[in-house]
């Protein structure tokens, strides 16, 4: 029952609807080596900064890993949808050519098969939103619980008609190449249920015979979540407890140096009464692989200063070839460019497939 409680704060969703997502998830990471040929994969992120260390283990070792399966892989950057909550569009540009550095820094590697690109940059794929947005009520809109965590912690006065209705928006992003698999965290559950319902109503209604749209699923990431160097929040520039994957060597040792510890000099890994100095251990433990008792045990008597320094070098020494990529990568803008413009017409040559198959299942045709 904590569990549930916890799940519906965090979330909205109950935990019976999280389980079922969980288990899904696991089938489809089981099959995803056997039949990498049944998946195409889409996934995406807000341009909204640089990316940081709980991306990097949260999401993006994670598309690497099932990109190198061989499974088509669509990386969509969401310009639009920064529209929702932020006023300033003013870093939309760079924040969204910082993220394709980022992305290939990590290991992503465009091609045919992997595709990077703005969705504002795929109009067809837009021109989706039309039709979808009939196959929703507002009541719909309105009780997404995602969204409407989005508005509570934004403090918006009123709120523009784009924030409730982006995951239609989302939908379209998912749709559009028919993608089946979507890695995604728990917050983003409502929205790919919502673009199933809309998959759904839109075969049911336009095409019943023969369904246009396949349901997609959740891939849940199995790292959980990383918390920030203060070891409550979860890592994020705004809370100003991250590590960008962008950041010096020297800069790290100094964020380091300032993360919470406890009073207590012995290290011990013990999660439920010592999360600050767990959540740097398991930090450790991300980069080394080793495991956080095993660091912990080592650490012992050198206390908190002996369990930072040995955070500094496991990051900088995880992170290293990444940042002389990336370094590499921003002294190249026009390959960055034309990566994203390579990505944009790919994925349009899909939209337009599948717009022209919309259309005529709606008798649209002329
Ligand atoms: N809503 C996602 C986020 O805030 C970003 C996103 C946009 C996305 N379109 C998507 C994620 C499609 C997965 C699939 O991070």
């Amino acid at each position: 029952m904590a569990e549930e409680n916890e799940n519906m704060e965090e979330t909205g969703i109950s935990s019976r609807t999280y389980e079922a997502a969980v288990a899904r998830s696991k089938e489809i990471e089981a099959d995803l080596p056997v039949h990498p040929e049944k998946y195409r994969v889409l996934t995406g992120d807000r341009p909204t900064g640089r990316l940081h260390l709980g991306h990097y283990f949260g999401s993006l070792q994670n598309r690497v890993r099932i990109q190198n399966m061989g499974v088509p892989t669509m990386i969509l950057i969401a310009d639009y949808q920064v529209l929702t909550d932020h006023d300033a569009f003013d870093q939309i540009s760079q924040n969204t050519k910082q993220l394709c550095i980022d992305y290939i820094a990590a290991g992503i590697k465009p091609s045919d098969k992997v595709l990077i690109y703005p969705h504002s940059y795929v109009p067809e794929a837009n021109q989706l939103m039309l039709p979808f947005l009939t196959l929703v009520s507002n009541a719909d809109l309105s009780r997404n619980p995602t969204v409407k965590e989005e508005i509570q912690s934004a403090g918006l006065k009123s709120v523009n008609a784009g924030m409730y209705t982006y995951p239609v928006h989302q939908a379209c992003d998912i749709l559009f190449c028919k993608a089946n698999i979507v890695p995604v965290g728990k917050d983003q559950l409502p929205h790919l249920e919502m673009t199933r319902n809309i998959a759904k109503g839109f075969n049911r209604k336009f095409s019943p015979k023969n369904p246009v749209f396949p349901e997609p699923q959740a891939l849940l990431s199995k790292t959980p979540s990383i918390l920030g160097l203060d070891g409550h929040q979860k890592m994020s520039k705004s809370r100003g407890n991250a590590i960008m994957l962008s950041a010096t060597e020297d800069e790290t040792a100094k964020l380091v140096k300032k993360a919470t510890t406890d009073s207590e000099r012995f290290i011990t890994y013990d999660p439920v009464n010592r999360p600050e100095v767990a959540n740097l251990l398991t930090l450790i433990s991300l980069c080394t692989g080793e495991e956080p008792d095993t660091i912990a045990a080592r650490i012992g008597d050198g206390g908190g200063g002996m369990l930072k320094a040995t955070l500094t070098e496991a990051i900088n020494e995880k992170l290293r070839p990444l940042r002389e990529e990336r370094k590499r990568l921003e002294a190249s803008p026009d390959y960055i460019r034309q990566v994203l413009l390579d990505g944009s017409k790919k994925a349009r040559e899909i939209a337009i497939a599948t717009l022209d198959e919309v259309r005529h299942c709606m008798n649209m045709e002329i």
